[in-house]
């Protein structure tokens, strides 16, 4: 029997939104990249599957997984109690944070508490619109995307932004912006996991995979390449 016998190899529809750097970004060349991206084709190498990225915006992965349109997303996706009611996740592979984002300048916010009545930008869908939605009086500002919400910060249009540590940290990092800090102490304590439509028959082979590139050194070569670390 030859090689060519060999059963074709399951290809899964993995959402990315990528302008959310270092997770998921456009490269040189468009390509898709990022620690996320290199983490779920490290994945399918380990666990034998192939992937096609599928571009979306963050708040359409829920309802695409619902839908099962897509059979996995991988977006810095905090595993939260009301997305498992409706996904499933894989164990977590990052812990990750909220922060608040000021300008460089702003002496008066200090705190969640001190936002009571600010104008705060954040992302749609994201676990920071979550956070901002319960801070009494605020006034928020919703975007598609992390660079619009840093964005507004930036122009002045509001006093804070929230949104994921790790990501405000590498933007104010990379493209050197002078006019904005972050204040240290996070709001939360989050995990991202991977989500997968309900009772999916591609999740134990994710969890495998990500089981195998913790153990092996691949995950942790990926972490230094994305952080520096
Ligand atoms: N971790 C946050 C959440 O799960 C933000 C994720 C945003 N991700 C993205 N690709 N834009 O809500």
């Amino acid at each position: 029997l030859s090689a060519s016998f060999a059963k074709a190899k399951t290809t899964l529809k993995v959402a990315v939104e990528p302008t959310y750097p270092p997770f998921e970004l456009l490269g040189e060349n468009n390509e898709i990249d990022g620690f996320d991206v290199d983490l779920f084709k490290a994945i399918a190498q380990a666990s034998d599957f192939e992937i096609a990225f599928v571009t979306m915006q963050f708040d359409g992965m829920i309802p695409a997984l619902q839908a099962k349109t897509v059979d996995a997303a991988i977006a810095a996706m905090t595993i939260t109690a009301e997305r498992q009611k409706v996904v499933d996740f894989s164990r977590p592979y990052f812990r990750s944070g909220l922060a608040i984002a000021i300008k460089a300048d702003n002496t008066e916010i200090t705190s969640l508490e001190s936002l009571q009545n600010k104008k705060v930008a954040v992302q749609i869908g994201t676990t920071g619109a979550a956070e901002a939605a319960k801070i009494p009086g605020a006034k928020i500002s919703t975007f598609d995307s992390s660079p619009l919400v840093l964005q507004e910060l930036i122009n002045g249009n509001v006093d804070a932004a929230i949104n994921d540590a790790a990501v405000t940290l590498y933007a104010i990092k990379e493209n050197n912006l002078k006019s904005i800090k972050i204040i240290n102490q996070l709001l939360t304590e989050e995990y991202y996991g991977i989500p997968t439509p309900k009772g999916s028959p591609y999740l134990n082979d994710i969890n495998k995979g990500l089981a195998i590139i913790l153990g092996n050194g691949t995950y942790n070569r990926l972490y230094r390449k994305w952080f520096n670390a």
